[in-house]
């Protein structure tokens, strides 16, 4: 897709072999790989496993050192600590301490960041909420199911505002409302607040719905890569979806599509729904039951603190996200919620957790900077919001079940 966005990530020929003790050629992880993601583009890695997505995104985030090739993160070299600060990072595993709680979680990475107190309390209120984890937030992470620690991974990568956010695997082990829930939040991230976003999954359909760019890799070897929508497109046939029709229409048209064309019509079908789309349907009408009957309340807003990058917006851009703002503000005041102090996590835990990691030099969050940008409020896309909120709303309960 040609595009005259700043190229956000760049890699040339990277390359990185694995060597055994003796330092021979044991596995080549990833083999002269070219990127080129652009700014305010979702990027996919795709591949099966083991063909080098992880290693990828480790050698872009200067975790591992590649063994040839030249990367270029964000106009910096992947170890600057200068970029630090500008990119979140959701791992494969997660890293979470088990005995903190999800709010001392974030408070962890905050001040890892150095986000000011008051800042800090405001971002992991906003998070949790917006993951929908404001009711468990107490519960240690270690009891957490898979889908709780996906949210918590995702909110933790969202804590510095970051403009690129690097997600590896983001769905996995995710029920269908969870992957519908993460793959609206990527939408929302890149369309109304500007980020740009590499996620590596194995989950082809996931990828579909969000990426607008990918890259197909297998056996750490770029096979295809390009604009989604071409590279899946079928060029050579058309596709008219229509009202129910007739036989005796169907008929006719064939003929017509003979006469004019000299071409045949290929098939003729009732289309079908994808399973995901039924499936949440049906979850979604049993989540409005319920509701009914027991006046669960909304969750799941968008946290307001994640900036939309102003100097890149045009000027009715800005007016238009000054009276989102303007009108957020007025939103939140008519709703009567009930705003209970969050309590000062655990600070002696905290405090030696920031002191062993501050003195441990391979820790990459270490020597993270200041956290960027002040806040910009901008409202949501309505429907998407609607949306993440009934979802969240519902599947709070369903993730009880989904432990592992
Ligand atoms: N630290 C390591 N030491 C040796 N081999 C590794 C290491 N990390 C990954 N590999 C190997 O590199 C290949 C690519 O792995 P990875 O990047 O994790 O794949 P993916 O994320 O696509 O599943 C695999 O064959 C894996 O076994
Ligand atoms: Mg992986």
């Amino acid at each position: 897709m040609p595009t005259n966005e700043p190229t956000v990530v760049q890699t040339i020929g990277l390359t990185k072999i694995f060597k055994d003790f003796w330092h021979r050629d044991r596995v080549v992880a990833v083999d002269k790989l070219d990127l080129n993601i652009h700014r305010n583009q979702v990027f996919g890695l795709l591949g099966p496993n083991g063909s080098g997505k992880t290693t990828t995104i480790k050698m872009l985030l200067g975790l591992l050192y590649p063994t040839r090739g030249r990367i270029n993160v964000l106009g910096r070299a992947p170890t600057d600590v200068a970029i630090k600060s500008r990119i979140g990072y959701l791992p494969e595993e997660s890293y979470l301490y088990r005995f903190l709680d999800a709010r001392e979680t974030l408070d962890y990475y905050a001040r890892l960041f150095q986000i000011p107190r008051q800042d800090r309390r405001r971002r992991v209120e906003q998070l949790l909420e917006m993951v929908g984890l404001t009711r468990e937030a107490r519960r240690r992470v270690g009891e957490y199911s898979k889908g709780m620690a996906r949210r918590i991974g995702l909110a933790q990568a969202l804590i510095n505002d970051p403009d690129l956010l690097i997600l590896d695997e983001p769905t996995t082990g995710l029920d269908p409302v969870g992957t519908k829930e993460i793959k609206d939040l990527i939408n929302f991230l890149n369309r109304q607040k500007q980020k740009t976003i590499l996620l590596c999954s194995h989950l082809l359909a996931d990828v579909e719905d969000v990426c607008q760019q990918v890259t197909v890799l297998y056996g750490g070897r770029q096979q295809a890569v390009g604009n989604i929508r071409e590279l899946l497109s079928q060029k050579n046939l058309t596709q008219i979806t229509t009202e129910r029709l007739s036989d005796a229409a169907i008929d006719r048209i064939c003929k017509l599509v003979a006469e004019e064309e000299s071409k045949r019509v290929v098939s003729v079908s009732t289309p079908s729904d994808k399973l995901e789309t039924f499936f949440l349907r049906i979850v979604k009408r049993a989540q409005e039951a319920r509701q009914q009957t027991s006046g669960v309340t909304a969750g799941g807003r968008i946290a307001e603190f994640l900036a939309t990058d102003a100097s890149q917006q045009r000027p009715e851009a800005v007016v238009d996200s000054l009276i989102a703002a303007a009108e957020s503000v007025k939103t939140t005041t008519e709703e009567p919620e009930s705003t209970i102090p969050p309590e000062e996590p655990a600070k002696d835990v905290i405090d030696e957790l920031l002191t062993t990691t501050q003195t441990t030099d391979s820790d990459e969050s270490a020597d993270m900077d200041q956290a960027a940008s002040e806040a910009v409020t901008d409202q949501p896309d309505q429907g998407d919001r609607e949306f993440i909120d009934r979802l969240i709303k519902g599947s709070d309960k369903e993730n009880d079940d989904d432990k592992e």
